[in-house]
C-alpha cells in the first residue's frame, strides 16, 4: 500500500470536527448492555464480525526468518502465520487435513515443513500438503493430495502489524481500512518501529469494555489524575475525523494546562517520559532550547509565538530527524500530540513521532462475555545500536497481578473488571453516554452495522 497524498496529511486536524460540529442525532448515546454480558451476544459477534474482519494478530517482526510461525487464537478457532521462503507471511487454518489435529501450538520454526506430529503428515509453507505416511499403500493420489492442502485465510500487512481475515476472500487490507486512513497512518513509519513492549493477559471484562476505555478521555480526570499535571484535556479543542469503520481523535497535548506558569510547564514535558517512554531521548535538546532563553539571572522568558510546547515539538524533530528517522510527512504538532486511532473492530492506537501503543482486545477463547485478553504492544523508533538491547519478546501473563503496566494503563487494567461487575446487574439495561463519548457511540454504531449484516443488511 502506498500514500496517495505526500505532504502533512495530518493537518486534517486543523480543520477537523469539534465536538459542537458532531450532530448526534446520528448516533445512539444509549448503549444497551447485554452486548458485554449476553453470551448469545458473543455468538452473534462470532459469525458476524470475527470471523468475516481484518484484525492485527502480532508484529511481522516476530516472524523474521523464513519457516517461523506463530498461533493466532480467536475464540474457539485456531490460525497459523507462517513466514514462507520468499518473505511472504501466509495464515492457514491450523488444522491437519487428515483428521484435525492442531498442527501447531504457541510459535516456532519450520524451515523444513510443518509437520503434524498424529500420524506425521506434513506440509510446506505454502500450505501443500508433501508427505503421506505409507503413501503407496494408502493409495493416496498426487490430486489426492493437491486437494488436501491447509485451507488458507487472508493475511496482509501494513505498518508493520500482522492483518489476519478468517475471510480467504476478503476484500483487501486496504479496502477495509480505507486509502484516506492508509494515508494519514502512512508518515508515521510504524514498519520501522521496533516492539519495546509486549504483554497478552486475561481481563474479567468484555473486549467492548476494553474498547470503550480508550475511545475517550473523559475518564482522566476520575481514573488517571495524575496524567492531569502534564495534560490538560479540553473538550472545546478536541478534534475528530470519522471514516466508514474507523476513527481517530486528538486532544492537542498542552503541558499542565494554561493555568500554570512556563516552569512548571517545563516540569511537566520533564516528567513526560513516565508516560511516554520516547520522550527520553528529546529531553537533552529540550532543555538546550529552554537554556537559550533563560536570562543572566536564570529566569525564563519566551517570545511571542513559542512555548513550552513548541520547544518539545522542535527537539523532537530535531533529535528524532538526527538520530536518521524521517519525520518530514508529520505536522509540528504530530510531535508533540498523541493521536487515538480506533481501527474497527478491535485496535486502539495512540501515536505520536516516533512512538506508539497499541491496544489489542479479543473475545475470551472460553465465550464467556464476561472474559476477553487485552494485548499491549508499544512500538518506538529506535537506532540500530539500541534494538537488541530494547527488544521485548511476548509475555502472556498467567497470573493476574503478576504483570506490573506502567501507571496509566495499570489504573485502566484495575478499573476495567469493577465496570463489567455493574454492566451484569439485570436492572441495568443501557449505559448513557455524553457528547465527549461520541467515539464510543460512533464504533458501537459500526458494531451494530456488522450484526445487521447477517440480517441482509450490507456492513
Ligand atoms: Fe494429522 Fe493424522 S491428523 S496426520
Amino acid at each position: 500500500m502506498t500514500a496517495t497524498q505526500p505532504v502533512r496529511p495530518g493537518e486534517w486536524f486543523d480543520t477537523g470536527m469539534g465536538l459542537e460540529d458532531i450532530d448526534l442525532s446520528w448516533y445512539r448515546m444509549d448503549i444497551t448492555t447485554d452486548r458485554y454480558t449476553d453470551p448469545e451476544f458473543v455468538r452473534r459477534e462470532h459469525e458476524s464480525i470475527w470471523l468475516r474482519v481484518w484484525q492485527v494478530a502480532g508484529r511481522a517482526s516476530e516472524l523474521p526468518e523464513a519457516g517461523d510461525w506463530l498461533e493466532y487464537r480467536l475464540l474457539d478457532q485456531s490460525y497459523l502465520l507462517v513466514r514462507g521462503k520468499d518473505g511472504q507471511i501466509r495464515g492457514y487454518v491450523n488444522a491437519c487435513r487428515h483428521r484435525g489435529n492442531k498442527l501447531c501450538i504457541g510459535r516456532g520454526n519450520a524451515k523444513r515443513g510443518l509437520l503434524c506430529q498424529y500420524h506425521l503428515w506434513s506440509y510446506d509453507l505454502e500450505g501443500h500438503l508433501k508427505g503421506v505416511l505409507r503413501e503407496k499403500e494408502n493409495v493416496l493420489t498426487a490430486l489426492d493430495k493437491k486437494g488436501l492442502g491447509l485451507f488458507p485465510i487472508s493475511v496482509e500487512c501494513f505498518g508493520g502489524f500482522i492483518f489476519v481475515n478468517p475471510d480467504p476472500n476478503a476484500a483487501p487490507l486496504a479496502e477495509f481500512l480505507g486509502q484516506e486512513v492508509v494515508d494519514l497512518l502512512t508518515p508515521y513509519h510504524l514498519d520501522e518501529m521496533d516492539t519495546v513492549l509486549d504483554v497478552r493477559e486475561a481481563l474479567n471484562c468484555n473486549w467492548k469494555v476494553v474498547m470503550d476505555a480508550f475511545e475517550e478521555g473523559y475518564h482522566i480526570s476520575g481514573i488517571h489524575p495524575q496524567l492531569l499535571q502534564v495534560i490538560m484535556i479540553d473538550p472545546s479543542t478536541t478534534r475528530y475525523k470519522f471514516f466508514d469503520k474507523h476513527s481517530v481523535s486528538c486532544a492537542p497535548f498542552e503541558v499542565a494546562g494554561k493555568a500554570y506558569g512556563l516552569e512548571e510547564q517545563v516540569e511537566g514535558i520533564m516528567s513526560l517520559p513516565e508516560t511516554f517512554p520516547s520522550v527520553t531521548a528529546v529531553l537533552p535538546r529540550f532543555q538546550e532550547l529552554v537554556a537559550e532563553h533563560r536570562g543572566a539571572d536564570g529566569e525564563l522568558k519566551l517570545p511571542d509565538g513559542v512555548t513550552p510546547r513548541t520547544l518539545l515539538q522542535k527537539a523532537t524533530r530535531e533529535t528524532l530527524t538526527g538520530m536518521g528517522f524521517d519525520v518530514s510527512a508529520l505536522t509540528d504538532a504530530q510531535m508533540s500530540d498523541n493521536h487515538g486511532w480506533v481501527l474497527f473492530p478491535n485496535f486502539f492506537m495512540t501515536v505520536r513521532a516516533g512512538e506508539a501503543t497499541v491496544i489489542l482486545a479479543q473475545p475470551h477463547e472460553s465465550g464467556d462475555p464476561n472474559k476477553c485478553y487485552w494485548h499491549i504492544i508499544s512500538v518506538m523508533w529506535l537506532p540500530d545500536e539500541y534494538k537488541e538491547a530494547l527488544h521485548a519478546q511476548r509475555i502472556d501473563v498467567t497470573e493476574p497481578g503478576d504483570y506490573k503496566y506502567f501507571t496509566a494503563l495499570q489504573q485502566d487494567y484495575e478499573q476495567m473488571p469493577r465496570q463489567q461487575l455493574g454492566l451484569r446487574n439485570k436492572q441495568l439495561d443501557h449505559m448513557s453516554l455524553v457528547k465527549e463519548e461520541v467515539v464510543i457511540a460512533h464504533y458501537h454504531s459500526v458494531v451494530d452495522r456488522y450484526l445487521g449484516a447477517t440480517q441482509g443488511v450490507a456492513p
